[in-house]
């Protein structure tokens, strides 16, 4: 039997990559049926690029001093996803807004890992804001992405308990842990088509 299509997508990171390995290391493993076409980055020291290399995926650096806007800037990446026959985009630890240039693009089809349990905590620092208020459940979130900070829908969220001993740096450990388990598993479920925006809500088939 013929193999089904895969899902063609690309990965944005500004840091370390942590999150794009554990996409490069799902669809090596067959778990995830998808192609990771392209890693793009704003920061040229980013080692996502890195990882992204050595895992023989293209790269490209966009440099925001390069443009006149964010709208510009978004404009040149979407040339480069279109020309590479992207259809879903990952951020991935990318820390820059998208604007609508982005969004319009590529319609209910870019993604977003943020480490807390959103509403709660958007923006920067999510992890230190949580430890910082004192909660006893922190986590992360995958959501699609629209025009607000981190206030997309939601596809899914794992809880991480805060311990008694932990300090900020060992919670936003553990998150990580979860961030690497549930973002593969949510582009896994948009490539196997399970996934159904409903309003604000996102229904997941069995
Ligand atoms: C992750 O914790 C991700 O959730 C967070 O940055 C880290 C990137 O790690 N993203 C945000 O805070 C976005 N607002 P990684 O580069 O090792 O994947």
């Amino acid at each position: 039997m013929a193999q089904a299509e895969k899902l063609k997508i690309a990965v944005l990171a500004s840091g370390s990559g942590s999150n794009l390995q554990a996409i490069i290391d799902e669809i090596a493993a067959g778990l995830l049926p998808a192609e990771l076409c392209l890693v793009i980055s704003d920061k040229p020291d980013a080692y996502a690029l890195q990882r992204a290399q050595k895992a023989n995926v293209p790269t490209k650096i966009l440099l925001p001093q390069d443009f006149a806007s964010r709208a510009d800037y978004d404009a040149q990446l979407v040339q480069l996803l279109q020309a590479a026959k992207v259809e879903v985009v990952a951020l991935a630890g990318y820390m820059r807004l998208v604007t609508p240039t982005l969004l319009n693009a590529f319609p209910q089809r870019v993604l977003n890992i943020h480490p807390a349990l959103l509403p709660s905590f958007p923006g920067l620092h999510a992890q230190r804001q949580a430890f910082e208020y004192g909660v006893k459940v922190a986590g992360c979130t995958v959501h699609f992405v629209d025009e607000g900070m981190d206030s997309g829908p939601i596809i899914l969220q794992a809880p991480v308990p805060v311990l008694d001993t932990d300090d900020a740096d060992s919670l936003t450990a553990r998150i990580l842990e979860q961030e690497h388990i549930i973002y593969p598993l949510a582009l896994r479920l948009l490539a196997e088509g399970k996934l159904h925006i409903v309003g604000r809500r996102v229904q997941i088939d069995d």
